[in-house]
C-alpha cells in the first residue's frame, strides 16, 4: 500500500506545482505583461517568465500523468471510466491531455513562432487572447482539482 500512497502524493505535489504555476501566470504575471507594467517589451517580458516555467510545467505534467496511470491501474480503477459518477476521472485525464498536447507539441511546434510573429504585429489581440486561453484552462483545471478531491471522498454530485 506505501507504493499508492507514495504515488499519490507525487500525483498532489505536481498538480500543486503545474496548475499553481498556471493561477500565478494568468492572475498575477500576464495581467501585468499585458499592462506593461514589466516593460515595455512585452514579448521579452512574457518569454522570460515562460522559458523557465514551462519545463518545470512539462516535469510536473509527466509525474502527474505516471502516477495517476498507476494508481488507476495499482487500485483497478479502469471501470470508473465508464460511469459518469466519476466524471472527475474523466476531467482529469481532458486536463492532462491539453496540457500535454500544448506544453509538449503545441508550445514548441507550432505556438512559439506564430506567436512570436502575432505578438509583434498585434501585441493587444495576441496577449488579449493568450490572458483568454489561460484563463478557460486555468478554470477547468481548479473544477477538476475541486471534483478529484471531493470525489476520491465519496462526494457525488448525482
Ligand atoms: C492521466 C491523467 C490522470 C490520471 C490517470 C489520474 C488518476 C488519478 C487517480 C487514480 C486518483 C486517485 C483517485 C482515488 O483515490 O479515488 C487521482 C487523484 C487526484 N488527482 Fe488525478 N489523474 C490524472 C490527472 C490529474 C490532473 C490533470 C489533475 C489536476 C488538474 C489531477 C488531480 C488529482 C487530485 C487533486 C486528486 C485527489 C488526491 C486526493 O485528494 O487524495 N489528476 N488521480
Amino acid at each position: 500500500m506505501n507504493d499508492i500512497i507514495l504515488a499519490r502524493a507525487l500525483h498532489v505535489l505536481a498538480v500543486v506545482v503545474w496548475i499553481g504555476g498556471v493561477a500565478m501566470a494568468t492572475t498575477v504575471i500576464l495581467p501585468a505583461v499585458r499592462r506593461g507594467d514589466l516593460g515595455p517589451e512585452r514579448l521579452k517580458a512574457f518569454q522570460a517568465i515562460e522559458r523557465r516555467f514551462v519545463w518545470q510545467a512539462r516535469v510536473a505534467v509527466l509525474v502527474v500523468g505516471l502516477s495517476g496511470i498507476y494508481m488507476t491501474a495499482r487500485l483497478d480503477l479502469w471501470d470508473r471510466f465508464r460511469s459518469v459518477d466519476f466524471w472527475w476521472m474523466h476531467a482529469m485525464v481532458a486536463v492532462w491531455f491539453i496540457f500535454a498536447f500544448v506544453l509538449f507539441i503545441g508550445e514548441p511546434f507550432i505556438l512559439h513562432g506564430r506567436f512570436h510573429r502575432w505578438a509583434v504585429s498585434r501585441p493587444e489581440l495576441a496577449f488579449g487572447w493568450l490572458y483568454k486561453v489561460h484563463c478557460v484552462l486555468l478554470v477547468l483545471a481548479l473544477i477538476t482539482v475541486f471534483g478529484a478531491v471531493a470525489g476520491s471522498q465519496g462526494w457525488a454530485l448525482f
